[in-house]
């Protein structure tokens, strides 16, 4: 397993080391443009790739969105289809070109309730990329916070092991990459719907009105400018992590 996970770092970084994105606002990017809402999940695929570019461009070294949620199963059937068609796409389609980027690939989830195909199709994807170290892409689908709580903690009970913070950690779908620094959704909602719930305890939120369609470099580095200018103190007080001027300390 990757060795990624660190202890949190209190202060301000320039850089978030891992970013997780809700994609919001593709049914209404269609919408305005008459289109089917799939259309605009479509268009998020390519947004999606504009991102991975730019995070790897600034050293972001983990990029976790949220393509397909616990609940998005009672969405029109058409769409569903849509949304699974895309993510069959993916891995025929773009698996290679993200390899070549240098990208790992890991597709935390519930895979119960995914064809057979598809399930192998991750499990390729995810077994053809690990070894690469550029950035790794968690694209979370039949996620739910919830959810990982859950499997994590049937996964101890059923080990016979004690559930404590650490194991429970240890336990969930996105325990290879520690917990995200910065948590951007876009679209214009200010909440974390089920998403990464356990992890994002000291996670920065950055919430955008762009629709995710349209999300950008330019929108990313607004969201990272926000994120540098905020001071993580873990539970700390701003006096133990900014010692004052002049004192020095062990
Ligand atoms: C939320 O927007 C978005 C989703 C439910 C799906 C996100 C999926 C992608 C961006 C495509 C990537 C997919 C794969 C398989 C990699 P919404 O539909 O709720 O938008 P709205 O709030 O405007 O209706």
């Amino acid at each position: 397993m990757n060795p990624l996970p660190s202890l949190p770092e209190t202060g301000s970084s320039p850089v978030p080391r891992h970013v997780a994105i809700v994609m919001d606002g593709n049914g209404r990017w269609a919408h305005r443009r008459h289109l089917p809402r799939v259309a605009g999940h479509k268009q998020g695929v390519e947004a999606l790739r504009r991102v991975v570019k730019a995070c790897i461009e600034r050293g972001v070294k983990v990029l976790t969105v949220f393509a397909f949620s616990s609940e998005n199963w009672s969405r029109p059937q058409a769409e569903v289809a849509g949304l699974l068609d895309l993510l069959a796409f993916v891995l025929r389609h773009e698996v290679d070109k993200l390899a070549e980027a240098g990208v790992r690939l890991h597709f935390p989830g519930d895979r119960r309730g995914l064809s057979e195909r598809v399930v192998q199709g991750l499990a390729a994807a995810e077994s053809g990329t690990e070894n690469n170290h550029r950035l790794v892409l968690n694209v979370c689908f039949n996620y739910g916070g919830r959810w990982d709580i859950a499997q994590a903690a049937r996964r101890l009970a059923a080990e016979g092991r004690e559930i404590t913070e650490k194991s429970l950690s240890e336990a969930t779908s996105l325990a290879h990459v520690g917990d995200p620094d910065l948590m951007i959704r876009t679209g214009g909602e200010m909440r974390i719907s089920n998403f990464l719930l356990w992890q994002s305890a000291y996670t920065e939120l950055v919430f955008s009105p762009c629709l995710w369609p349209d999300f950008d470099a330019e929108e990313l580095d607004r969201a990272l400018a926000a994120f540098a200018e905020r001071e993580r103190r873990f539970g700390q007080t701003g006096e133990q992590i900014r010692p004052a001027a002049g004192q020095h300390y062990a």
